[in-house]
């Protein structure tokens, strides 16, 4: 009898196991069919804007006012994100249209690998000539690469402990959460070139970061002023955040990305630790909507009326899914639904483009900063980036 009630319970046990597989494994075909959608039309919006992009120039927004493109210098911090989403795009797709385009605007931006006065040599020049190199193997980016890296690591203050952010500001020595998007550049030109300073000054940012930048909940101020002679902390401040002790949505993801990729670039647990507390703040927090695209700031007033910034969710999309792969049970499983719930709002018509619409950007409702009234519920290229970069992922790990 007893075995006869073991059996029982075994077999309803297995059925069950087998229904909640079943039922993951059709969430993740219905997702994967989105993703493709969404990707092909990515595809055909890209192939329109290059008809429109002027060539000195690179596509960063829609100009509120008379919606048409605004674009941006190869100077500006996000001209890789145009070349690096078409490398993408063509990684996708295989087009050669997009490839000769992407080639073009990498070619193009290249010539900041020299420029010593920002710390965003990542952004410019991992997403463009870092994608390049990946897809092509070609070593002439290793070349531009490796001088980027060299160019990021002069802005490295060892008595800080810190790269230098911007050379501009009330602050001698600012530094930005979004810094440690630049970090990848340097872990990537040591494992190259064998020369272990870049991957020093990457880990030796991160840890100052941590200490200085994050808050007992794990949110973080966006403007760290350090002295540059003593490296002490002589102010915490927001730029683009509603305020000083607020939560900007942005900084937040990329913070999350940050140290999720310095945990896959290291394997340092810390960063992982890091990037569990930063994804527990967000996902926890009472103000994140229930489709989980962040208001602009956590602490945004008008809040539930405040607007969304689709690139936040973005960022945070692409670090989430890729932190569920470094985690396991239930918290792994969390961070890959939040993700995976996030691209399926942003492929939704809410903040996805139609065909033709939204100067050929792929999202609509960004925000760049709402303080200075600057790119307000604007589609922003590196929404644009991160967003393909999530959906291939996706795709990719799904699997
Ligand atoms: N790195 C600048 C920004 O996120 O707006």
């Amino acid at each position: 009898m007893k075995k006869l009630q073991l059996l029982f319970c075994g077999l309803l046990l297995s059925g069950s196991i087998t229904t909640v597989y079943a039922q993951q494994s059709s969430r993740k075909q219905q997702m994967t069919e989105l993703a493709n959608k969404t990707l092909d039309l990515a595809v055909r919006q890209y192939k329109l804007m290059m008809q429109h992009v002027p060539d000195s120039m690179l596509p960063r927004t829609t100009n509120n006012a008379d919606g048409s493109l605004v674009t941006a210098k190869t100077g500006w911090w996000t001209a890789g994100f145009y070349p690096g989403t078409l490398w993408y795009l063509y990684e996708y797709s295989k087009d050669n249209t997009l490839k000769q385009e992407a080639l073009k605007r990498t070619a193009q931006v290249e010539k900041e690998k020299d420029n010593k006065g920002t710390h965003d040599l990542g952004f410019m020049l991992y997403c463009s000539a870092g994608n390049a190199y990946r897809i092509t193997k070609d070593p002439k980016y290793k070349d531009v690469l490796l001088t980027s890296a060299r160019s990021l690591s002069t802005r490295f203050n060892p008595k800080v402990g810190c790269i230098k952010s911007w050379d501009h500001g009330k602050w001698e020595f600012p530094v930005i959460i979004d810094n440690m998007m630049n970090l990848e550049l340097l872990t990537w030109a040591t494992r190259v070139s064998k020369d272990p300073s870049f991957d020093h000054i990457a880990r030796t940012h991160a840890n100052t970061t941590m200490k200085h930048h994050f808050r007992p909940d794990y949110s973080s101020y966006h403007v760290i002023g350090y002295d540059t002679t003593t490296g002490a902390v002589l102010a915490r401040n927001t730029h683009q955040g509603a305020n000083d002790t607020s939560a900007w949505s942005r900084g937040q993801a990329w913070g999350l990305y940050g140290y999720t990729m310095m945990y896959r670039e290291t394997k340092d647990k810390a960063y992982l630790e890091q990037a569990k507390h930063i994804a527990d703040f967000i996902l926890g927090h009472p103000r994140m909507p229930e489709d989980l695209i962040p208001y602009w700031d956590y602490d945004a007033p008008g809040i539930p009326n405040a607007k969304r910034d689709a690139s936040a969710g973005a960022v945070a999309a692409s670090a989430l899914l890729e932190l569920s792969r470094y985690t396991k049970g239930e918290v792994s499983s969390r961070y890959w639904k939040a993700g995976e719930k996030m691209l399926e709002s942003l492929a939704s018509p809410t903040y996805l483009a139609k065909e033709g619409e939204n100067n050929d950007f792929i999202l609509m409702h960004s925000v760049g900063s709402l303080p200075h009234n600057s790119e307000v519920d604007v589609p922003l290229t590196y929404a644009d980036y991160y967003f393909v970069e999530a959906l291939l992922r996706y795709k990719q790990w799904a699997k």
